[in-house]
């Protein structure tokens, strides 16, 4: 019997890169697509307030794939280069051209895009629930370990000490940019998130937090703040955070988490959002502590099925979303 993919007739799938004038309508269909997937009543206003598609092609243009049928658009996705490490997504398809072998069709290049980057490990956030999407990944080498948890809390006002990325310029940036690389790699060799701190600064979406030891950078986060952003109305959202590690790290994620908290608050946002994978116990359970609650739950997937960074005494927020 055939399965009800094989029952669809194949259809001529061309992929190139995504351009600017691509993009009002990758973000209509990465609306359309989650939209429909999660049964919302008007699926075109999914996530209305939040910004992924414009945002990450912006941040480097050469990681967004386009999937082309009949000279349309049907769908698209975004590697991220993280150094040593990568991962992909958004990634969506038109619902109508489900089950027409599209998104492996972007797949196969995303995979070599991150052989081009020479990432040691790579990895996705997905539905946990749905046999497809496991299914799908792991026909790419993607293994399911962990559930990683979006948590969130309310804002107490607080104030914190923490330098910011915003108020440096020339010498200071680059001094920064370097110590965060030295951080990240202390964790994970070859771990870097700088694009990030820097899509941040040029696109306006937020501003990142800087906890120094003297001359050492203990601490930092980078953080999208409110609408059109990867945040949302109201939320300040950490898209990457992380602590050196050491004996000192469980307190000094203590105070990373309110200098987050003092951001949002200088900013007037009433929610603070954060990622963590599960097998980063020790950060998990302190955000627990500290009154953050689930929001909702995937599971990250590995290639290969390796724990990568996602280890018991790492402080690293992040979500791989
Ligand atoms: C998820 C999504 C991108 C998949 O796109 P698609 O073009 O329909 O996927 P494809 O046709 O390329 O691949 C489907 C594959 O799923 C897998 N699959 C489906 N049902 C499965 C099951 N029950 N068990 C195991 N694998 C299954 C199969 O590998 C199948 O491929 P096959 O037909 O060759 O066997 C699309 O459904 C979408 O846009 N969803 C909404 C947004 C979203 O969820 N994005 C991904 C977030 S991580």
């Amino acid at each position: 019997m055939l399965t009800p993919a094989q029952a669809k007739e194949a259809i001529n799938v061309s992929i190139r890169s995504l351009q600017e004038n691509d993009l009002a309508e990758a973000r209509r269909v990465f609306r359309v697509a989650f939209g429909t997937f999660m049964g919302v009543p008007d699926p075109e206003t999914f996530s209305a307030d939040q910004e992924y598609i414009f945002t990450r092609w912006h941040a480097d243009p050469g990681a967004a794939l386009a999937a082309e049928v009949d000279g349309k658009l049907a769908g698209s996705n975004f590697a991220t280069n993280w150094g040593s490490f990568g991962f992909f997504g958004p990634l969506t398809v038109r619902p109508e051209l489900w089950d027409r072998h599209i998104a492996q069709a972007l797949l196969a290049p995303t995979i070599d895009l991150f052989d081009q980057w020479g990432v040691r490990e790579a990895g996705l956030f997905t539905f946990s629930h749905s046999p497809k999407h496991v299914g799908l990944y792991q026909k790419f080498g993607f293994w399911p370990r962990f559930l990683t948890v979006i948590m969130s809390k309310r804002v107490v006002a607080r104030e914190s000490s923490a330098a910011k990325y915003s108020a440096l310029a020339g010498a200071g940036r680059t001094e920064v940019l370097s110590a965060c690389r030295q951080l990240t790699d202390s964790i994970y060799e070859g771990l870097e998130v700088t694009s990030e701190i820097r899509a941040v600064s040029n696109q306006n979406l937020g501003d990142s937090v800087l906890l120094w030891g003297g001359d050492l950078l203990d601490a930092f986060a980078v953080c999208h703040c409110g609408e059109g952003t990867e945040a949302g109305r109201d939320t300040c959202y950490v898209k990457f955070a992380a602590v050196r590690p050491g004996p000192g790290a469980e307190k000094m994620f203590g105070h990373l988490l309110d200098a987050c908290e003092a951001l949002a608050t200088e900013r007037g946002l009433g929610c603070l959002e954060a990622g963590v994978n599960l097998s980063r116990s020790q950060a998990y359970r302190q955000m627990l502590q500290r009154g953050f609650r689930i929001d909702f739950q995937g599971v990250a997937m590995h290639r290969p099925d390796s724990p990568a960074y996602n280890r018991p005494d790492v402080f690293v927020l992040d979500d791989w979303r």
